[in-house]
């Protein structure tokens, strides 16, 4: 099957076309409202200077020596600008099979792809925190304010845990029930995403918060996996569960809570928390946002058992490596993860490195866990896919080697890294896959129509609107 080029900014009514028009431009002021008061004012003129490059639609420029010598690893970011300028598909220049229709002219933030721009937003904020010798994540007040707004979502689930009989180990039909149970909280954990902050409020996050909601919520999973994804780690050797987590406060703490159930249940003898090495799309979690929710739940813990325990238990999980955290830096460059099943070392000796590094720590795995839309996007490329495409065409499972361009020097890893994979997402973003038809795109369409309470947004942006989700299970 052809390949779809992946969604751009100036793609005419997407979502990726109105968080380029209307949504950066609020997250930009939100960061500089949020910066400390002693800033060096450097830094808010050069955050102000980049929110008007991107109105402007300015050309998206490439990193210079300065910032390379800060952050070495930019330098992909410039083969890829390079790359969309010689009319290029970078991220799938290793196949032969596309239906790219290459920009060949310079990348501008209008005519750009929508996944690239994104990350590479976020890292030319981090850029200019480091130019100017600052050691602070942008987002932490805003992470840390709304995980303390969720303490009754935190308490519920602290509740729930503390009840849980963790002696019937052996009893299948529990253990299923459960999982079940602990894939739902992390799946809507995935709902309080902060960047969504700019089109919803603080009261509609705490109610995706609770177990009615959840509940309430099981018909809007379009796509649900979860009984093969449990066939298939109770069958496996590997040892432990790896987590490509995403967002910090309440979805990591669903996530930790999941990973006491595989523990404790002896579903796997540890779970490997992969994080981000630096700020990255508002909410997502660095290993020190752990840290801090852990202080802050032995905090709360003070004044209430229930917490108190659970608050006691992830420091003893941290401390005794049953869960580990991770923040290789491949988790905020631009690639795709077709990278991760076709490692290939186009993508530049250093990069294939890197690579090979996140495979190797994937070794042990039962499942990777990619959670959240951003991975999602990742997983499928961000491509224009028609929504009935199946998963394993989407995230590029299914291409035949001979599609492959092979030679010597291409060092191909095909077959090779192929891992069990889980996606969970509530859908916030233009791709979608795995529809069972045209009809259903259409009925959802109507659905939200009827939902949705902001004129700006439109019905078609219903795998957009964070109301859905989905549970992807890929075997190999
Ligand atoms: O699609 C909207 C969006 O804000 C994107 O900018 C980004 O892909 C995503 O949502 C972030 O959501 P998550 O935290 O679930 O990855
Ligand atoms: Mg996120």
């Amino acid at each position: 099957m052809a390949i779809p080029r992946p969604y751009r900014n100036n793609d005419k009514n997407t979502f990726g076309e109105y968080t380029f028009t209307h949504r950066w431009s609020i997250i930009i002021k939100n960061i500089l409202k949020d910066l400390p008061d002693e800033t060096n004012p450097k830094v808010v003129e050069e955050i102000e200077q980049l929110g008007a490059e991107l109105s402007s639609s300015a050309i998206v420029r490439k990193f210079n020596s300065a910032e390379l010598e800060k952050e070495s690893n930019l330098k992909v970011f410039n083969e890829y600008i390079d790359a969309v300028k010689d009319g290029k598909d970078p991220s799938i220049e290793w196949l032969k099979a596309s239906e790219s229709s290459p920009i060949g002219s310079e990348m501008t933030w209008s005519n750009g792809d929508w996944l690239f721009t994104e990350i590479y937003l976020y890292r030319r904020i981090n850029a200019i925190i480091l130019k100017y010798g600052l050691i602070i994540d942008v987002f932490d007040k805003l992470k840390t304010d709304t995980f303390l707004s969720s303490f009754n979502g935190v308490l519920d689930l602290c509740d729930f845990y503390n009840k849980i009989d963790t002696e019937k180990i052996d009893d299948e039909e529990i253990k299923y029930t459960l999982f079940k149970e602990f894939i739902s909280v992390s799946l809507w954990g995935n709902a309080t995403d902060l960047s969504l902050l700019t089109n919803l409020d603080l009261t509609d996050l705490q109610d995706l918060q609770s177990k009615e909601s959840r509940m309430s919520n099981e018909s809007k999973i379009l796509v649900d996996d979860t009984l093969a994804a449990w066939e298939h780690i109770k069958k496996s050797n590997g040892k432990t569960v790896d987590i490509v987590c995403d967002n910090a406060g309440f979805e990591v703490f669903s996530d930790i809570l999941l990973a006491f159930f595989l523990v404790d249940f002896k579903v796997c003898e540890k779970v490997v928390l992969h994080v981000k090495d630096l700020p990255y799309m508002v909410s997502d979690v660095m290993i020190k946002d752990v840290h801090k929710l852990n202080e802050i739940l032995i905090k709360w813990g003070k004044d209430n058992k229930s917490v108190a325990a659970i608050g006691e238990k992830l420091k003893e999980f941290l401390s005794s490596g049953k869960i580990a955290l991770n923040d290789n830096e491949f988790w905020t460059y631009y690639h795709d993860y077709w990278h991760l099943s076709h490692a290939d070392s186009h993508a530049g000796k250093e990069t294939f490195d890197v690579l090979k590094q996140v495979l190797k720590s994937f070794e042990e795995t039962k499942m990777v866990i990619f959670k959240g839309d951003l991975n999602y996007r990742k997983l499928c490329g961000d491509r224009m896919w028609p929504k009935t495409t199946s998963w394993e065409s989407a995230i590029g499972r299914d291409i035949p080697a001979n599609e492959l361009i092979k030679n010597e020097s291409d060092k191909i890893v095909y077959d090779l890294q192929k891992f069990p994979m889980l996606s969970l997402r509530t859908c916030k973003a233009d791709v979608m896959v795995g529809l069972k038809s045209e009809e259903q795109d259409k009925q959802l369409t109507e659905e939200y129509r009827n939902m949705k309470r902001d004129q700006e947004l439109q019905p078609e942006w219903w795998a957009s609107s964070g109301k859905w989700a989905v549970v992807c299970f890929n075997k190999n």
